[in-house]
């Protein structure tokens, strides 16, 4: 007889049984982000001179892929492609991080969408002008042919909640026929203002809800904001809340709230996908079995890794 090798200890919330080399799969938005590197942050109407300018694969979901996999933990990418020389740097970009894109759906026809970014060194700010012109999100019709065997967790950038909210019930469904150390969990981000967004809070067995997300419930601190929120998710979710440099804190379902400081760099030098490191980080923990305050302390000492260099290939140590 074969002896589980599957853990619960009650300091984890995660069921974590032995998920041999299955993926992490992230679901969401890929794009062009054009990075312009400032040493003082332009002012209207004038015409300067940046430090450095470069192009990066972005996009929450996409960036959360990246530090995965810098992190060793085989993960893929769930999108839409438009074709093009954008496509193509995309792409390889995506293969030279070993990050599987079989579920890429393409779109011939569209734009692909870009960011212009200001990185300001002085500061570590970043200021995001996004356009997406046309690029649809993938569908649960999509989402119904993944092969979810090869996955042990799923994370989805909230954007298309309605049809976000379908395919977690197929993996709900997909869960149902297995024993608790073979299901997969299930992620969420909840980033932006938007009221569709708000569907996913009862939807995921782990929900990041932004500082954006917070303040505009009216929270000013994200303890406040989890035992605000905390009702909002299902029965024994954990709820998790980045506060930039106050750290993070996340919730439970045993109601007690957990607290990281957050690891400043010496130098603040380029704060673009912060919080998708963060939410990689944390997600690397707990499907390895870690428990949530480590979680969080790994996810902001990724993150404020990530915070003193440009990129991501910074933020582990070679
Ligand atoms: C960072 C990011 C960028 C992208 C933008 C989209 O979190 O994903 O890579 O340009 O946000 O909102």
């Amino acid at each position: 007889m074969s002896c589980s090798k599957s853990k619960f200890h009650s300091s984890r919330l995660i069921f974590t049984g032995d998920m041999g080399d299955k993926k992490i799969l992230c679901a969401g938005l890929v794009c062009l982000d054009i990075i312009n590197v400032v040493d003082k942050f332009p002012e209207e109407d004038t015409d300067s001179r940046c430090l450095s300018q470069r192009w990066q694969r972005g996009g929450n979901a996409s960036n959360s892929c990246t530090v995965l996999s810098l992190l060793g933990a085989p993960c893929g990418f769930m999108g839409s492609l438009a074709h093009g020389p954008v496509a193509d740097f995309v792409l390889d970009d995506f293969q030279k991080y070993h990050i599987d894109v079989s579920l890429l759906s393409e779109h011939a026809q569209c734009s692909f969408p870009a960011s212009v970014v200001i990185s300001n060194i002085a500061t570590g700010s970043r200021t995001i002008l996004h356009m997406n012109r046309n690029l649809p999100d993938v569908t649960a019709d999509d989402f119904s042919k993944v092969d979810l065997s090869q996955y042990k967790w799923i994370h989805l950038e909230g954007r298309n909640a309605d049809e976000q909210v379908k395919m977690i019930q197929k993996v709900v469904l997909y869960n149902s026929k297995l024993p608790e150390e073979h299901k997969i969990t299930i992620s969420v981000e909840i980033e932006k203002v938007r009221e569709p967004l708000f569907q996913l809070f009862p939807h995921g067995d782990v929900v990041f809800v932004s500082k954006d997300v917070a303040r505009h419930f009216g929270f000013c601190s994200a303890e406040a904001a989890l035992k605000g929120l905390y009702s909002k998710v299902k029965k024994g979710a954990v709820l998790i809340c980045a506060w930039a440099e106050k750290g993070a804190d996340a919730m439970g379902p045993d109601g007690v709230a957990v607290h990281s400081d957050a690891f400043p760099p010496e130098a603040l030098v380029d704060t673009l996908g912060a919080g998708d490191t963060f939410n990689a980080a944390v997600i690397f923990t707990l499907s390895n079995g870690g428990s949530l305050k480590h979680a969080l302390t790994f996810g902001c000492q990724v993150a404020g890794r990530k915070c003193g260099v440009h990129g991501y290939d910074g933020i582990v140590a070679k």
